[in-house]
Parts: C-alpha cells; structure tokens; sequence
C-alpha cells in the first residue's frame, strides 16, 4: 500500500517549482526511500483559458463549416449540382401546381428534363400551365384535378391516375394559409371548415400523397420525395398558429422519413422558406419576397446537397442572422402578439 503524503514544501513552494503544480511523496509502507512525483494541476484561472480557446476554436469551425456549407449548396450548385434529377425517373409530381412555388417548381423540373404530372383544383389554370410548359420546355403533362381539402376519396382518383408512371421525384408543395395574422377562435368561428381545410391540405396530402408514390420508389431504389415546410415552423407563430403548428409536421414527417429511407435509396428533403412571390403572399411588400422562379431554381439546386434547408441563398442569410438570432421564448411570451403584430406591420405597410 502506498501513502500518499504531501510534502512540506508545498505550503511553502520552493522557486523553481511552477504554479499550479504539485508535488507528492511517494512512500512505501516499510521503506525508507522517498519517491517524489510531480503532478500538474491547472489552476482555475488557466483551466478557463483553455476552455475560451476551446470555446472560441469550436465557434470558429462551427462558421467556417456554416459558410463553406452555404457556399457549396447555393454558388456552387449553381454549375455543380448535387444530383442530376432526371436520372431519378422520367417524371414528377408537383401538389399546388397552378400558382406560385408549385407552378415554379414544374417549370424548373421541366427544363431539368422532367415530364411533369400538375395538381390543383382549377382544371382550366392547370391546362393553362401544363401547355405552357409543353411549350416551354417541350416536356410532356398530365394534369389531375383535386381539391386536397378533401378526405381519403381523393387519393383513389390520384392514385388511379399515377398508376404505370416511373416517378423519380414527388413536391409536396400544396398549402393554404390565413391572410393576415388572427387569433386562433376567429379563425375558427369564421367557419369550422377552416381548421378541416388546413389540416387536410397542408398535412394529411403530404402523408397520402407519399403514401402512393414512395412504395415504387423504394421498389427503384431511388427517388426524391421534397416537403414545402415553412420559415414558419422555427419558431412558434402566433397568430398563424394552425399553419405555423401544420408547417411544423411537415418538417418533422420529412426529417423522420429521410431517417427511416435514406439507406434505401430515397431523397428526403425539407425546405423552410421565407417570404416568396405568391398568391400566398401578395399582402407582403414586394421587398421582401424573392421570386418564385428564382426559389424554384435555387431550391432545387440544393437537393442531394442538404436535408433541410430554406432553399435559398438570401433565405439563408435572413434566417442564420435574423430570424433564428430572435430568442424563441420571445414568440411565447407576453411580447409575442405586439412583436409580430409589429412585424407584420413592417412588412406590408409601404403597400398601404
Ligand atoms: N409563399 C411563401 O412565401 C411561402 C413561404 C413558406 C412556405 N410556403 C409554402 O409553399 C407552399 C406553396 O405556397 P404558395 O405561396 O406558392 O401558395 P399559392 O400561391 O397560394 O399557391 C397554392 C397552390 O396550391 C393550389 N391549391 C390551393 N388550395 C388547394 C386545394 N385545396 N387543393 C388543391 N390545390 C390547392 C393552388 O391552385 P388552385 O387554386 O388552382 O387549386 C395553387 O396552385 C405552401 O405549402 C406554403 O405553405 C410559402
């Protein structure tokens, strides 16, 4: 057995011996010679020194990654593509095809190489862009008219009519949204329907809808299934709470998909915008929004490249070192209604 005694001089430490060190004698019981063993012990003021470095090492990566990050998927992209879409199967599908970022999407898709199959409900809009597209890009359409408020009757009518196509890449892209901010009860007391409608539309399509593509993706071993998320669902939002809360189930129903079929083969890809040019939109100065053409681009640049993005350049920048800088207990606490009250303000008052 060994005793450990401290000694003497380390009440009084010689010169020569440094800070932070200390010294112990070894004894053997029954020996007379000493060892002496020097242990090093940091002192409080070094043991933070070193964790500031470490702090500030791990910061300094943690940037670095961020923008070579950002760097690759939105400049690089550009001339350097994740994936080549059409490799994934002759064509797509896009939900909400007939306006806005759906509409954006099947032109982009069609121009990568795509024949694309439109959904929306207004049969005469989706035989406006599918010969627009036909002409444009000389792809071939198929259109499906659907009201994605409906219930499971749909899907039989879009299942039958995705029957026998070799599909490489689903948009779940379809979503409604309240015009301006509301309290929870008035939007419901303008109609029970509203909360059917937006919990239809903007979540049970997402699941039915990858329900009937994604089993002959797995079959193929490949395939891109992407999920309109929002901005939205970062942060509680109150005042749009049902789309806030539905936006949020995308998000997640896309992360936990991409976990579970990634190793089959599948792209999963959740894509979280901000303000982009729509119908959805139109109350938003225009300042603040990017074109929906130009999103399309951009967004689909980044598949293959990134699980969960907001699919732009500019989104990035205005969530990394904006949005996401606003603490998320500001948008529970009692600041929250005047807060995006304010906001909301902000972005729509030149228009007034
Ligand atoms: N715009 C933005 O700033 C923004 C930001 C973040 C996320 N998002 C998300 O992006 C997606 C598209 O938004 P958007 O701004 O492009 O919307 P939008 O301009 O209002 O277009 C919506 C599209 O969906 C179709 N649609 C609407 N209700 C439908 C229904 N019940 N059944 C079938 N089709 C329906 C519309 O066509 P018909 O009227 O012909 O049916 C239209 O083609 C949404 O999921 C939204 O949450 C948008």
């Amino acid at each position: 057995m060994l005793n450990f005694l401290l000694t003497e001089g380390i009440r009084d430490p010689p010169q020569q011996w440094s800070k932070g060190q200390l010294r112990v004698c070894l004894q053997q019981e029954g020996e007379t010679g000493e060892t002496m063993a020097v242990l090093n012990i940091f002192s409080l003021e070094q043991m933070l020194h070193v964790v500031g470095v470490l702090s500030v090492l791990w910061l300094s990566l943690k940037t670095v990654w961020a923008l070579a990050h950002g760097v690759r998927i939105f400049l690089l992209s550009e001339k350097w593509r994740g994936v080549d879409l059409a490799s994934y199967g002759p064509w797509a599908v896009v939900t909400g095809a007939t306006a806005g970022i759906g509409k954006a999407y099947s032109h982009e898709l069609a121009r990568r190489g795509l024949n694309v199959v439109l959904i929306s409900r207004s049969l005469e809009k989706l035989k406006q862009v599918a010969a627009e597209i036909e002409e444009q890009h000389g792809r071939s359409t198929r259109v499906i008219q659907a009201d994605f408020t409906g219930g499971s009757e749909i899907y039989e009518l879009i299942g039958a009519a995705l029957q026998g196509l070799e599909i490489g890449i689903l948009v779940n892209n379809v979503g409604q949204s309240v015009q301006t901010p509301m309290y929870f009860l008035d939007g419901v007391y303008k109609g029970d329907q509203y909360i059917y409608d937006l919990v239809h539309c903007n979540m049970l399509s997402y699941v039915k809808m990858t329900q009937i593509v994604l089993p002959q993706m797995v079959a193929r071993k490949k395939g891109i299934v992407i999920y309109m998320s929002s901005a939205a669902a970062l942060r509680p939002l109150p005042l749009a709470l049902l789309y806030s809360a539905s936006k949020v189930f995308d998000d997640f129903f896309a992360q936990g998909l991409d976990a579970e079929y990634r190793s089959k083969g599948i792209i999963v890809q959740s894509i979280t915008p901000h303000f982009v040019e729509s119908n959805m939109t139109r109350q938003i100065n225009r300042h603040y929004k990017l074109s929906a053409a130009s999103f399309a681009r951009q967004a689909l640049n980044t598949v293959g490249l990134s699980r969960r993005t907001t699919g732009s350049l500019s989104h990035s920048i205005q969530c990394n070192v904006l949005f996401k800088r606003i603490p998320e207990w500001i948008f529970v606490s009692p600041f929250a209604i005047p807060f995006i009250l304010y906001l909301w303000k902000k972005c729509v008052k030149e228009r007034k």
